[in-house]
This record gives structure tokens, sequence and C-alpha cells, in this order.
């Protein structure tokens, strides 16, 4: 390997939300939260960045930039910057955007925040399957949407999209938005051709829209390829897809998304209401990473592949009344802890006070991750041994 994902890096006074964010985040209406650990103690296994310093060519072109010296206004004129981004999708998911669909979003959330009051009026719906990245139920509720939740149902090798379900509920007019996360987190689902194939043809049907939500596409696992949406639902200008490099190379403090919007009109609004310009060194990073990146990210992918190895291991040995299978995609491990773990209890502060343990449960993914917790992968391979032998210690 070329690059060192082993090596451990001191994010303390980073302003980074992982290491000091954690009590107004994780515990919103008790953030003095009483713990027997000191903060550098605990193993901080919860939101979804990585502990691994990012792609060193990304680093590299980062100095150089701010080695110019002049950081004025800044927009993108450069069509090597869509060129860059294009062939990465075409390498990675056979995919070329038209660059006058392509524009840039601080983020994906603030993107379907706006996205949702552009395309869907008051009275309408949204719908999403759960357990669910909560933040989409979020922005629903915050454009004052009402949030209509499918459970994804257990199907024969795993959890599956409730099609019987979302055609019934497809047919009332007043639903306007299905936002799909593709592929699907809290549980690294990667949906099959036929899958999505089926949700297009239910989505056209109903004239909705769909948003779908890409960010995780760059991390399957080794020799799983991405099964991009606009594949299977072709030529329909409803169709949404946001990409992005925050997670792929560990930029989420970066800010900067693409968004893929092929209705003209939905494009204009979308870039009329979105706060300010573009930050000079998200550009730098974003075509530093899409242009040179592709290396790392397969060597991360490996270590990845690794640590999930480790942890399934771990599991079927030492604890194996636990439910978990390696996900296709993601860094996130979701596991059902629920025949080790008492009922009725909020799994984050047990696991936090516990085990010193910070991780995001169940009951963060909006429903139906009861007994669940989600722990987060992208971590030297120390502090994923730590971890889990911390929980065993506690759970034997
Ligand atoms: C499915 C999904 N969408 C969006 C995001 C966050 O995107 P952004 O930071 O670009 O708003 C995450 C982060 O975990 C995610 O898992």
């Amino acid at each position: 390997m070329k690059y060192d994902f082993d090596k451990i890096v001191n994010r303390k006074h980073t302003n980074a939300m992982k290491v000091d964010g954690w009590r107004n985040y994780l515990f919103p209406n008790n953030p003095d939260i009483k713990i027997d650990y000191n903060n550098d103690d605990l193993v901080k296994m919860w939101i979804a960045d990585m502990d691994f310093e990012t792609a060193p060519e990304i680093i590299e072109d980062l100095h150089q930039r701010v080695d110019h010296g002049i950081f004025g206004y800044t927009k993108i004129f450069d069509s090597d910057y869509y060129q860059v981004f294009n062939e990465w999708c075409a390498r990675n998911y056979d995919i070329v955007y038209d660059k006058k669909w392509i524009t840039t979003s601080p983020g994906i959330v603030p993107a379907i925040t706006n996205l949702i009051s552009i395309i869907t009026k008051p009275d309408e719906k949204v719908v999403i399957c759960t357990p669910s990245y909560a933040p989409f139920a979020n922005a629903t509720k915050l454009n004052n949407r009402e949030l209509v939740c499918v459970p994804l149902i257990k199907g024969e090798k795993r959890m599956e999209m409730d099609f019987n379900k979302l055609t019934e509920i497809f047919k009332d007019e007043k639903v306007k938005l299905f936002i799909f996360c593709n592929p699907y987190n809290p549980n690294g689902i990667k949906w099959n051709e036929k899958e999505i194939t089926k949700l297009g043809e239910l989505i056209k049907e109903n004239d909705m829209w769909i948003i779908s939500d890409e960010i995780h596409c760059d991390l399957y696992r080794k020799g799983i390829n991405h099964n991009p949406s606009i594949h299977f639902i072709k030529d329909y200008k409803k169709l949404i897809v946001c990409h992005s490099v925050s997670k792929t190379f560990n930029l989420a403090g970066a800010l900067i998304s693409h968004i893929i919007i092929q209705d003209e009109e939905v494009k204009n609004k979308f870039e009329l209401t979105k706060p300010g310009n573009e930050n000079i060194f998200s550009l730098v990073a974003c075509q530093s990473a899409y242009s040179n990146g592709q290396r790392w990210v397969n060597e991360l992918r490996a270590y990845l592949d690794e640590n999930f190895k480790y942890l399934k291991e771990f599991l079927d040995n030492n604890l194996p009344l636990t439910n978990f299978e390696i996900p296709d995609a993601t860094y996130l491990a979701w596991v059902d802890f629920s025949a080790y773990v008492p009922k009725d209890v909020d799994l984050t502060q047990w696991f936090l006070q516990e085990c010193g343990i910070l991780l995001e449960s169940g009951s963060q993914f909006v429903a139906n991750g009861e007994g669940y917790v989600r722990l987060n992968l992208a971590c030297p391979k120390a502090i994923l041994e730590k971890t889990m032998n911390r929980i065993y210690q506690k759970l034997k």
C-alpha cells in the first residue's frame, strides 16, 4: 500500500464534530450527561466522517493554492472542473452528466432542504424508507411538508423496499417526492437493477420527483460496483442526483457537493436560492480529489474491507447472538445488539456510559432501528480493535 491508513491522527482542537461536538448533537436534551471517561479516552465511532487524513495529493494541491496568496470571489469558470468530475463518473460508474445539469451546493443536506421547498408545495408530502438517515426527515419537517415513512421489509437475503406499500402510497396525489438513498444509509445496501427500475417506473407512473442521494457511491466493498439511479431511471427530468467528495475523501468540512438537476427551471431556482458563491479551497480540493484521488480511494476501499472482515469475525466468534452482515457499501456497520443489551434504554447513552464508546443507535434513524447501533469503521484498525474489546468486556 502506498498510503498509511493505520496512522492515528489527533483531532483535538480542530473543531471536529466527532471529538468536540458530540454532546449537543447526540444528547441535545442532556448535553451535560455524566460519564466516567474523560473526553480523550472515549472511542469515537459515531458521525460519518473518517479518522484518516485525506489523500496527500489533495493536501499538496491545497498548499499550492494557499501559496498563491489571493483568495477573492470565486466561481467555476474552468471547464476542466466539470471534465474531471465527469471523468471520475465515467470511470467509476459509467456515466457522463450533461455539464449544464451540474451545480454545486455546500452540502447534500442543504441541497435537499432547498429542493423540497422548490419542487413541492406546502400541502404536499415527501416519502422516505426507514430506518433512514435522519436529516431527510428533518429537511422535510423544516419545510413543513408531511413526511410519509415506509419501513424496509425483510427480504430473502437482506432488507428490501416494500413495493406494495410504495405503490399504494405513491397513488396519493399529494405525494410528490421520494428521497432515495442509493446506496443505503444506515445499512449499506446496494440496490439492484430490478429494484431501481421498478422504483423508477412507479415514480414515472405517478409523475413524482425523486432525489437520489448517492453520497456513499464510491465506497462499495471491493468488486461491487455502484448502480447509478440515472442508468435505470432514464430520460426523466424529475430525477435529481446528489454526489459528493465529502464521504469518499473525508472532505465533509470543505462543504461542497454536486447536484445534478436536469430540469432547467428547477436548476435556475436552486442556483438563485443558493447561499453565496463557491469556496476557493473546496473547489481546489474537489478538483484534485477527482483528478488525483483514484488510487487513494482504491486503497481506502481495501482497508475498509479488512476492517469489516475483522468486525464480522469478531462478532461471530465472541458475540454470536449479534446480527450483522458486511454491507455492500459505506464505511458504516449496522449491528443488531438486541440479544445483549437491556431493552427500553437509549443505546447511544448506554454504550457511552457503560463502554466509553460514542456511536449512533437505531433510534437516531427515524424509525425501525430498535436494538441496532451504527459503528463507523473508517478508522485505523487499532481503534476498531479497542472498540470491540471494550464492548466485549462489557457484554461477554
Ligand atoms: C445519506 C447521506 N446523505 C447526506 C449526508 C451528508 O451530506 P452533506 O454533509 O453533504 O450535507 C450523509 C452524511 O452522513 C449521508 O449519510
